[in-house]
């Protein structure tokens, strides 16, 4: 079976576009790969500056990929920091990527760009990014397409790898990125779903405050007779993300008029209650267990650290140090 494998950074709780966007979609995948999901902590460790909301985010994300259905027995759950091994992988890809290249990288021209002087965490991303995906021999990395860049530096460098030190044998396995075919999940603004434009709707909001929410969310001013467009309506495209079937009734009593705005959002509200109410109660409880999520968290790293030190056997045969 191929491997997917994809690193959630913690640096917030999860909201509804990305249970969308990428939980539900990864979660899929669960059933034609082998899945190694993990939690990119060190990678977090370029903005986050504050203990406890580092080690609150990483419980977080653990408790939102259990709750939204993980099997952490059959995919690896484990935290980036736990597999020692992604370092030493690093290094030695770092030794082969010419400065030029992460110079070239998007996220740190923007922070240039944007007047910074940005950590050299910032400038080593990509590295660390592709040390995680080679470490395992990932297939394919489902991400957004603002990873592209990184994926494309991750296949540059294992094939440079492959190249100089395994007569271009493929030691280290060339990985693909899996980006996401699904349309932008708009927030309640109608503006792209993003907790920094305060228009998220947070994943495990009580039932009340997530009915509230929605009802929030902008809409049309038409009278409830009147026919309504649902394809402009923000409305009827989170349902239709959500749960399809629901959306085309919808969709069929918006055109028809008769039916107000109100009951697309109660329907809606109804539908999201249907799929995360039970999910919410599992986060709860393990969120509150955090010695439950570390041992989950543990055993997935002991797993996963078996076969990063089988390939760094097999890395450091090829470089000569060993
Ligand atoms: N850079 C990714 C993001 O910002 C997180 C990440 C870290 C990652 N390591 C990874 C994603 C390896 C895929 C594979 O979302």
């Amino acid at each position: 079976m191929k491997i997917s494998l994809t690193g959630i950074k913690p640096t917030a709780t999860p909201h509804l576009g990305n249970y969308l966007g990428a939980i539900r979609p990864a979660l899929k995948l669960s059933e034609s790969y082998e899945t190694l999901y993990f939690i990119a902590d060190y990678h977090a460790l370029t903005t986050v500056r504050d203990a406890g909301e580092m080690r609150g985010h990483i419980y977080d994300v653990a408790a939102t990929w259990l709750a939204c259905g993980l099997d952490p027995e059959s995919t690896l759950l484990y935290r980036q920091s736990d597999i020692i091994e992604v370092f030493e992988l690093s290094w030695i890809l770092s030794c082969l990527l010419a400065t030029g290249q992460l110079e070239r990288g998007h996220s740190y021209k923007d922070a240039l760009a944007k007047g910074g002087s940005p950590n050299a965490g910032v400038f080593n991303y990509p590295v660390l990014m592709a040390a995680d995906i080679l470490l395992y021999g990932a297939h394919v990395v489902p991400v957004g397409k603002d990873q592209k860049q990184h994926l494309e530096l991750a296949r540059d460098v294992a094939q440079r790898f492959n190249h100089i030190f395994a007569n271009d044998e493929e030691l280290l396995t060339l990985p693909e990125p899996l980006i996401g075919e699904a349309p932008l999940v708009p927030g309640l603004d109608g503006e792209k779903m993003s907790k920094s434009r305060g228009n998220s709707i947070p994943l495990f909001a009580t039932a009340k405050k997530l009915r509230k929410m929605v009802m929030s969310i902008k809409t049309g001013s038409e009278a409830l007779e009147e026919p309504k467009d649902p394809d402009s309506s923000t409305v009827y495209q989170l349902c239709k993300q959500l749960t399809p079937s629901i959306a085309d009734e919808m969709a069929t009593k918006l055109r028809a008029g008769g039916y107000g705005w109100g009951h697309a959002k109660q329907e809606f509200f109804e539908a999201l209650e249907a799929e995360l109410g039970p999910k919410r109660e599992v986060y709860e409880s393990l969120r509150g267990d955090t010695a439950k999520l570390d041992a989950i968290l543990a055993d997935g790293a002991a797993r996963a650290r078996a076969r990063a030190q089988a390939t760094m056997t097999e890395v450091r045969k090829a470089i000569g140090i060993s």
